[in-house]
């Protein structure tokens, strides 16, 4: 039992080497030399020596993590393995789509399936941890980090939580193709003020509860191993550093068994936030709180024993981080072989393996949505057309692998242009890049270059386009534009894109654009104008071929937008789950003293669940009926596929509770089903809601379910619904 043996193994150990499990380093150093700037000449590798670490990041790669491990297992006292943590996000070398993108797929199986062959490569480099899946709620598109999450909807978020929890940890974590899951940031900071990351987060008690936390309780259904805290103060608290959050709620009220990761530095950040005096009062304050591991700010490792030792922190608080640690290390079997993830050859065999590509190619062709295709113009005819593809991101073959790329090296994506050449179709291709999106480097420096000024290029593309039949312009966000501390106040076309599309559409207007980004963007002219808009994200390493054959129709689309798309900046944050207020707009009536704006309609460009398909569906006989089962519901629907091509369509269920305790949101989504319908054909779909699903949180936190008057909407997306009453 594995309880006893942490509890045994925690017994021989000293105070350091139980805080010594509590401490996490970095792998970007040199292992030999002294400690850079932390005013200590100890090594981190003497500190593995002594048995005063407990888990490393950023080493990957079997003779990487090898090397590690046996310094630890081997020269320390107690032989302790480490565990290794990475940020396996989409993918270690072979990238799926974004997160976000993945989230539009809706479909909850590839999904998982994508989470597992992330957990199975990384695996077999050495990784036993990743620092994923971020189950943060994004409401507003200024935050870069909205390409790591599921999107706006707490529902499809815990859902979508838990598919690749259950993918990166699979049935049996002792395997060695799994790894322990990570759920992050707990909590609330996707909400970050104005939408720049790390800002603060100022919620009341009546979100946090019903649309921040459901995802984090998800990943407890889940089984996560372990929980991250995040670097963002919540109403007024250092998230590392709250109580209330951490032990009443995580470890007490949810009863979570794993262990609590701070993020980096966010310990010492705590001194910055003006929440702890310095990294002694920052480590009281964190452990106190309920964080366990310490990454990178050294103030555990440094501060902890001598804590102790003053009576300032309980070591039976020291006890039960360590156990937690030991436990998940325990549950990894690396006890029981703390080399198992150092194969070479299985390494060899599986980073960038072959046999992962029609899994990751599927999830990315359902990543895609069409959010408009007039007239037809798509799917594109497979001969006698002259194509023009216009656009630097076209042949870009690194932006598609996006933000958090991780082990994948640059350029291993292939791109749109690539795979347009490669099909087999009798077109001819011409290729113009256009002007530079960005000039010069694009990791980790601080302003990115963005050309609005060079406009080279700019002819020849018109040139290009001007004689063709069909353009397709491939234009959007660089990978590397969304992300951790990428957040932007301008969400159109970066740089002089928007210029060059209208220049073309002056000369060919018969235009095909293919975005590419990591977060919803503001769309408007070219909603007005393009007659084709396919929204591909940054799809990772089989981009080019998912886009194209969603191009050329072998894959009919079939994604669904998991974020709204505002029509402008200034609407944000934005989402379809809001309250009502005492005066709904009624764009229908001239009264100024209405909740509205006098430059810009409340409502987004594209709303939540968007996306269309090349083929139709109709729906009808829509039915909510009461079960005898106490406050349970039935929802009933016909669905058809009347156009003339198969094709999947994921049928959406919406609640509003109209009178309540509490003011309720205008709709929820409680229920959806994918379902693939071959042209002509029709399938009879039935959703099940209880009380679970039409109760709610109150500001207290106690969920209640109470009687009353219920509307069910039924729709293809969060705007275009149908509804009906029901008194329960
Ligand atoms: O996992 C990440 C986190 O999401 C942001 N800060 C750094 C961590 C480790 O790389």
């Amino acid at each position: 039992n594995i309880d006893a043996q942490v509890q045994e193994l925690l017994a021989k150990m000293t105070l350091e080497e139980k805080i010594g499990q509590m401490n996490q380093y970095s792998g970007f150093m040199d292992f030999t030399g002294p400690e850079p700037d932390k005013g200590q000449a100890a090594t981190k590798l003497d500190y593995i020596k002594k048995g005063w670490v407990g888990s490393m990041l950023n080493v990957h790669g079997v003779e990487n993590v090898r090397a590690v491990q046996k310094i630890a297992v081997e020269e320390s006292r107690l032989g302790i393995p480490l565990i290794f943590g990475f940020d396996v996000i989409h993918g270690y070398k072979t990238i799926s789509p974004i997160p976000l993108a993945e989230a539009a797929s809706w479909n909850l199986e590839a999904i998982k399936r994508s989470a597992k062959i992330a957990a199975e490569e990384a695996s077999a480099a050495g990784i036993n941890w990743t620092f994923a899946p971020m189950v943060d709620i994004s409401r507003d598109a200024r935050w870069g980090r909205v390409m790591e999450g599921a999107g706006e909807d707490p529902f499809l978020g815990s859902q979508i939580a838990k598919a690749r929890i259950n993918g990166f940890q699979g049935q049996d974590l002792a395997a060695s193709h799994t790894i322990a899951a990570t759920a992050k940031h707990f909590a609330g900071y996707g909400f970050a003020e104005a939408g720049r990351d790390y800002n603060t987060v100022d919620v009341g008690t009546t979100t946090l509860y019903n649309v921040i936390l459901p995802p984090f309780k998800a990943s407890l259904e889940a089984d996560v191993k372990s929980v991250m805290n995040a670097f963002n103060v919540l109403n007024g608290i250092p998230a590392t550093g709250d109580k209330f959050l951490l032990r009443n709620i995580l470890k007490d009220q949810w009863g979570f068994q794993g262990f609590v990761v701070s993020d980096w530095d966010s310990v010492g950040e705590m001194v910055n936030h003006g929440y702890a005096e310095d990294g002694r009062d920052a480590a009281k304050k964190a452990v106190l709180a309920g964080t366990d591991m310490d990454m990178e700010s050294y103030h555990f490792i440094e501060q902890l024993a001598s804590l102790v030792e003053d009576g300032e922190v309980d070591e039976n608080l020291i006890d039960d981080a360590a156990g937690r640690i030991l436990k998940v290390k325990f549950e990894l079997g690396l006890f029981d072989d703390p080399y198992k993830y150092l194969s070479k050859d299985r390494e060899n065999e599986l980073v960038c393996s072959p046999k992962f590509k029609d899994e990751v190619l599927d999830i990315a062709r359902r990543s895609i949505v069409l959010l408009k295709n007039d007239n037809d113009i798509l799917p594109l005819q497979k001969s006698n057309q002259k194509i023009a593809i216009i656009g630097d991101l076209a042949q870009d073959k690194t932006s598609p692998l996006g933000s958090w790329r991780i082990a994948a090296d640059d350029g291993t994506a292939e791109s749109l242009m690539e795979a347009m050449q490669a099909y087999e179709a009798n077109n001819t291709l011409n290729y113009a890049a256009g002007p530079q999106l960005i000039i010069g480097e694009t990791k980790f420096v601080k302003e990115l270059n963005v050309n609005t000024t060079d406009r080279s290029g700019f002819d020849e593309a018109v040139r290009t386009a001007k004689n063709a039949d069909v353009v397709i312009m491939n234009l959007g966000e660089h990978g590397l534009q969304s992300g951790e501390a990428r957040s932007r106040t301008r969400l159109g076309l970066p740089g002089l894109q928007q210029e060059l599309l209208e220049a073309v559409y002056k000369v060919n207007p018969n235009i095909v654009l293919v975005l590419q980004n990591g977060r919803p963007l503001t769309l408007n002219w070219a909603d007005e104008h393009i007659p084709a808009i396919v929204e591909a994200w940054q799809l990772g390493t089989f981009s080019g071929s998912a886009i194209t054959q969603v191009l050329y129709g072998d894959y009919n689309p079939s994604g669904k937008l998991p974020m709204s798309f505002p029509r402008h900046v200034g609407q944000l944050p934005l989402y379809y789950n809001h309250l009502s207020t005492g005066r709904p707009n009624d764009p229908n009536q001239n009264d100024v003293f209405r909740s509205h704006y006098t430059d810009e309609q409340n409502t987004p460009l594209y709303p939540f669940g968007f996306g269309l398909s090349y083929t139709n569906f109709i729906y009808s006989n829509f039915k909510v009926t009461p079960l005898t089962s106490s406050n349970t519901i039935e929802v009933t629907v016909d669905v058809q596929n009347s156009g003339d091509m198969d094709g999947t369509e994921t049928v959406q269920v919406y609640i509003r509770d109209l009178v309540a305790q509490i003011s309720r949101p205008v709709k929820e989504l409680k229920a959806f089903q994918q379902v693939k319908i071959k042209a002509g054909e029709s399938e009879s779909l039935s959703f099940t809601l209880t009380e679970e699903d039409l109760g709610y949180y109150l500001p207290n936190g106690e969920w209640i379910f109470e009687s009353g008057e219920f509307e069910i909407f039924l729709g293809y997306n969060s705007q275009d619904t149908n509804s009906k009453r029901i008194e329960l």
